[in-house]
C-alpha cells in the first residue's frame, strides 16, 4: 500500500486508455466545432445557488450528492455537479443571447458527484457536451440528438437511442397528481427510496432500477398521455425530423432523466456490454432554466456524454489499434547520439511523433524500448550509415527494413 491513493471513486486516466479518452474528446470537438458550436469554459465550483435552483431541491445530485464547501470568505461554493446550469449562468451574466440568437456553446469538463461509485459511476468524471439557447423550435432539438449520435459513431460506438417528451410544466401539473395518487395507492409494493420519491420527485420512480418497483411501474399513467397540444406538435417534429435524418430511436415513454429542469425532449443512449452503468450520454430540452437562474425567457436544448463511460465502452469492442507513437529513433554508436537528437527533433518539425532514448541503452535495449513505446518504425542510426547520409528505417511490426535518407523519413512515415 501507498501512502496516498487518489480518493475515492476518483480515478486517474492512465495509458494506454488515456489515448482512448484522448480520442473521444477530440472526435467530439472537432464535431462540435463542424455543427458550429464554439467553446466555453466555466469554473470548476460555481456559487451554490446555481445548483440549488437549477437543479431543485428535491432532486437527488442537490440533497446527497454535491461536494459542497464554505471558502475562507463563507461563502457556499459547490463543485459543479453538471456543466448546463454554469453554462446558462454564464450566458445570462454576459448577456451571450444579446449578440445573436442561438448561442451554440460547447465544452469538455469535470463533473463532481459524490455517488456510490462503481464500474463506470465516479465521484469525478468527465463529460462532453453541447447547450443550444434561443430557439424553441423541434428542428434545434433534432441537430442536437444528430450531433450526439454522430460523435458515438465517430469513435466507433454502437449506442441505442431512446426518446421521450416530458411536456411543459402545464402538462406536468395535469400528469403529476394522476402519477401521485397511483403510486400511493401501490405504495406499500415499492421500495422504501420510492416511497421517499413520492413527494419530492414521483417522476423519478420511473428510474428504479429495483425489481418491485418495476413491477409496479410497468402499470403506471404515463406522461405522453397528457402532453397539450403544442407539446405534442413539438414531439411529433422531433421524432418526423430524426426519422428523415435517418437516426435510429426507440420512444422509451418512461425515460423521464435525472435532473429536475427538463421540459419536453428527453434523450438518452446506452451501450450494451456496460452492466447497469450503461447510459453513455443524454440530455433534453430545459426552457425554464434561465428563468430560474434570473435571467430572461430562453428555452434551450443540450446533451452531455459521459467520456470514461464511453472509453470503456470502446475499449470493450477490442484493444486500441493505433499505434501510439510514428517513429523511435534509435543509436547503434554512441557517436550518433547528437545526431539522433538532432534527427528527432527534424521528424517533429516534419509533423511526425518521434521519442528517443534518454536511459543510456544499448542498441538492444533501444529497440525493446521503442516496442514498449508503441512506435510503428524505428530509425537506426550507425556509424557506416551515417557515412552515406542515410539512416536505417525499420518496420517494427515486420521486422522488414531498408535504408534511406533521414529526410526522407517523414514522407514514407506519413504514407
Ligand atoms: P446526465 O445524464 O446526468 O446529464 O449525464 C450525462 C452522462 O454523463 C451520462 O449519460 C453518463 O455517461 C455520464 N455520467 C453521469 N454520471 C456519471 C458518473 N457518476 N460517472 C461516470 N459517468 C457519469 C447531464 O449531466 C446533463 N447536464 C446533460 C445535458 C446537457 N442536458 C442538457 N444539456
Amino acid at each position: 500500500v501507498t501512502l496516498f491513493q487518489a480518493p475515492k471513486g476518483a480515478s486517474d486516466v492512465l495509458p494506454p486508455r488515456s489515448g482512448v479518452f484522448e480520442r473521444v474528446v477530440r472526435a467530439g470537438e472537432d464535431l462540435f466545432r463542424r455543427y458550429g458550436y464554439r467553446r466555453v469554459e466555466t469554473p470548476v465550483f460555481e456559487d451554490t445557488g446555481v445548483f440549488e435552483r437549477s437543479l431543485q431541491e428535491g432532486s437527488e445530485i442537490v440533497t446527497k450528492q454535491m461536494y459542497t464547501f464554505t471558502d475562507r470568505g463563507s461563502r457556499s461554493l459547490t463543485l459543479k455537479p453538471d456543466a448546463t446550469a454554469p453554462v446558462v449562468r454564464a450566458v445570462i451574466e454576459h448577456g451571450l443571447d444579446r449578440a445573436g440568437l442561438p448561442v451554440k456553446l460547447y465544452y469538455t469538463s469535470p463533473i463532481f458527484r459524490q455517488e456510490r461509485p462503481q464500474a463506470g459511476r465516479r465521484r469525478q468524471f468527465t463529460q462532453i457536451g453541447v447547450e443550444a439557447l434561443g430557439s424553441p423550435g423541434p428542428e434545434i432539438d433534432a441537430e442536437v440528438i444528430e450531433l450526439a449520435a454522430a460523435v458515438l459513431k465517430a469513435v466507433g460506438l454502437e449506442a441505442a437511442l431512446a426518446l421521450n417528451s416530458i411536456g411543459h410544466p402545464g402538462c406536468r401539473s395535469e400528469y403529476l397528481p394522476v402519477l401521485v395518487e397511483f403510486l400511493n395507492g401501490r405504495r406499500e409494493e415499492l421500495s422504501k427510496d420510492s416511497q421517499f420519491r413520492i413527494d419530492r420527485n414521483p417522476l423519478r420512480v420511473f428510474d428504479s432500477k429495483e425489481d418491485a418497483d418495476r413491477k409496479v411501474m410497468a402499470g403506471a399513467p404515463l406522461i405522453g398521455d397528457y402532453l397539450c397540444g403544442s407539446c405534442a406538435d413539438h414531439f411529433d417534429g422531433v421524432k418526423e425530423l430524426l426519422t428523415s435524418a435517418g437516426i435510429e430511436f426507440v420512444v422509451q415513454q418512461t425515460l423521464v432523466r435525472g435532473l429536475d429542469y427538463y421540459t419536453r425532449t428527453a434523450f438518452e443512449f446506452t451501450s450494451k456490454g456496460l452492466g447497469s452503468q450503461d447510459a453513455v450520454g443524454g440530455g433534453g430540452r430545459y426552457d425554464g432554466l434561465s428563468e430560474a437562474l434570473g435571467g430572461d425567457p430562453l428555452p434551450g436544448i443540450g446533451f452531455a456524454l459521459g467520456v470514461d463511460r464511453i472509453a470503456l465502452a470502446v475499449e470493450n469492442l477490442g484493444p486500441a489499434d493505433e499505434a501510439a507513437l510514428d517513429v523511435y529513433v534509435v543509436t547503434a554508436a554512441d557517436s550518433q547520439r547528437r545526431a539522433a537528437l538532432e534527427a528527432a527533433r527534424r521528424l517533429r518539425e516534419a509533423g511526425v511523433s518521434a521519442d528517443i532514448d534518454f536511459m543510456s541503452r544499448g542498441l538492444k535495449a533501444q529497440l525493446k524500448a521503442a516496442d514498449r513505446a508503441g512506435a510503428r518504425w524505428s530509425v537506426v542510426l550507425g556509424e557506416r550509415e551515417a557515412a552515406e547520409g542515410k539512416v536505417t528505417l525499420r518496420d517494427m511490426a515486420s521486422g522488414e527494413q531498408s535504408e534511406i535518407e533521414l529526410g526522407q523519413v517523414a514522407a514514407r512515415v506519413k504514407q
